[in-house]
């Protein structure tokens, strides 16, 4: 078993969402999965999207579409998110008192599932579980708004978490959420990073398609 390959994941909430499709398409050449950002307005303060818009943006891409959850109960909306047409699902660790049986949960929906922590909690939060999981999110903001500046704690988590990985043989995604900037973005492939999660530093730049393509390119060791 080795490294999964290096992919970049654009995060639409920086997007304009009121062209949603569009945004997405400018994108999709570039793009591996498509991060959605799920808040509730209680695991964190902001209020975004759900199933409902996911169920429009299924009929417009063929792309992943991978949920990040930050909401309190994140199992409750797994029937939903998954008949939209999520992909994968990805909760944090501090939202659910018993991971497994959520876990279960979203295997059971159909989906993908991985597992998050904010950045001031530890990464071996995750570890009892890693086995079990498709992906975990190194968060390197605290979560609830883009736009904010990388945390550079992230790194050494997602180096211990590489190696966490790679001492269980796994294949499975480890993503970094949060600030990634051309700045960072190679320190995050270096540091064990294989999937780069990117929004205001495509979507705010007037140039949406070629900030993408420079992640991607990063992302994959080529950049
Ligand atoms: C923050 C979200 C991130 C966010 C990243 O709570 O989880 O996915 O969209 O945005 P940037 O890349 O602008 O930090
Ligand atoms: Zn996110």
């Amino acid at each position: 078993m080795g490294r999964s390959g290096g992919k970049l994941s654009v995060s639409i909430l920086s997007g304009d969402l009121a062209y949603l499709a569009e945004q997405v398409k400018l994108v999709e050449p570039f793009a591996d999965l498509i991060h959605v950002d799920v808040m509730d307005a209680h695991f964190v303060p902001p209020l975004t999207l759900g199933p409902v818009v996911v169920a429009c943006l299924r009929r417009h891409t063929e792309l992943v579409l991978d949920g990040h959850l930050m909401v309190d109960s994140p199992a409750a909306l797994f029937d939903d998110l998954a008949a939209a047409g999520m992909d994968r699902v990805t909760f944090h660790v501090e939202a659910v008192d018993d991971p497994e049986p959520v876990i279960r949960k979203a295997k059971g929906a159909g989906m993908g599932v991985g597992m998050t922590m904010n950045p001031e909690t530890p990464v071996e939060a995750v570890y009892p579980f890693v086995e079990d999981l498709d992906d975990v999110i190194v968060m390197s903001v605290n979560p609830g708004w883009a736009g904010q500046g990388f945390i550079s704690g992230a790194l050494p988590k997602l180096e211990a978490m590489r190696a966490e990985i790679e001492r269980l043989g796994l294949e499975i995604d480890l993503q970094i959420d949060g600030g990634v900037q051309p700045d960072n973005a190679r320190r995050c492939v270096e540091a064990g990073a294989n999937v780069l999660v990117v929004s205001s530093a495509i979507y705010s730049t007037g140039r949406i398609a070629d900030a993408a393509a420079e992640f991607a390119s990063v992302a994959k060791g080529a950049g």
